[in-house]
């Protein structure tokens, strides 16, 4: 993909994953040498900068920035990313913008999902990333006007349930309606293959099936997933999170990489 890629991680339903698969695609990008500004534009439940233990970092949030209150410099604090693999010299700068509240739609006056993609348009040149990536709520709208507006591809993300298959069906067929949205991907987050296995929980094909857009990677279960991010702490280095996150961030680099590339408990064992 082209320097300053734009990625919008959504899905209609909430608590499937989208800030946990977002903040670790970004932390790999980074890891990979990237240059990496990651946005958090869910205004009712601004969750990355606990995620990522930087919340007493954060002096402007993104409406400062939309209003023009700070500079890009101001709006962005640093978080960790990923370790760089083997080959890789140096991890890149991943910067965070935190979310504002629900104010930033009082304040912002007429016209306000437009200027949250003009917005991020000037954030990502001024910022220079090579990926910007933005978290969204379980909401429509935003993640209507930054497709619409500002990104090159839509990261639909859906857990094992049903329910978050079918939202995502939904979230898919409607980024792929809008007029300049040129892909939508499906990333599995929280997938428990033993329970696929044993046939109570959806497979990856039938995911994939119950979605009909193309698959961009799978992010296995880690039980102490949360522990880690309520303490703001990247996954342990042996969680198999990251193995899969990296695989996500390569072939957003335009690596092929095989679905469960440095995973191989996943491999032998996964039901499709
Ligand atoms: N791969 C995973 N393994 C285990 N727990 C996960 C995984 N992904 C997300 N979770 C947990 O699910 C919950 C919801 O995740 P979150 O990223 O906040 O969802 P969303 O942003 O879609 O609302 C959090 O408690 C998070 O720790
Ligand atoms: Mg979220």
């Amino acid at each position: 993909m082209k320097k300053g890629t734009k990625i919008l991680f959504s899905s209609l339903k909430g608590g499937v994953g989208k800030s946990t698969a977002a903040s670790l695609v970004a932390a790999a990008l980074a890891g990979d040498g990237y240059r990496t500004v990651l946005v958090d534009l869910d205004f009712r439940s601004r969750s990355l900068d606990l995620m990522s233990g930087v919340t007493d970092k954060v002096v402007f949030t993104f409406d400062d920035y939309l209003l023009e209150r700070c500079s890009a410099e101001a709006a962005l604090v640093k978080m960790p990313a990923f370790a760089p693999p083997r080959g890789v010299v140096k991890a890149g700068e991943l910067l965070l913008c935190a979310a504002c509240t629900e104010t930033v739609f009082e304040s912002g006056g007429d016209g306000m999902y437009e200027k949250i993609g003009e917005a991020l348009t000037r954030l990502a040149e001024e910022s220079g990333a090579d990926y910007v990536i933005c978290d969204t709520g379980a909401d429509s709208r935003i993640p209507m006007a930054v497709a619409d507006s500002f990104a090159d591809l839509a990261v639909v993300v859906s857990e094992q349930s049903r329910t978050a298959v079918r939202a995502a069906e939904m979230t898919a067929r409607r980024l792929s309606e809008g007029e300049s949205m040129r892909s939508v991907r499906l990333l599995i987050n929280n997938f428990d293959v033993e329970a696929a296995r044993r046939g109570g929980r959806a497979g990856i094909l039938e995911m994939i099936d119950g979605c009909s857009v193309r698959c961009i990677g799978v992010i296995p279960e880690d039980r102490g997933l949360a522990a880690r991010q309520d303490a703001g702490l990247l996954p342990h280095k042996s969680s198999p999170v990251v193995p899969a996150a990296r695989n996500i961030a390569r072939r957003l680099q335009g690596i092929e990489t095989p679905l469960f590339s440095g995973m191989k408990r996943e491999r032998r064992r996964a039901v499709l």
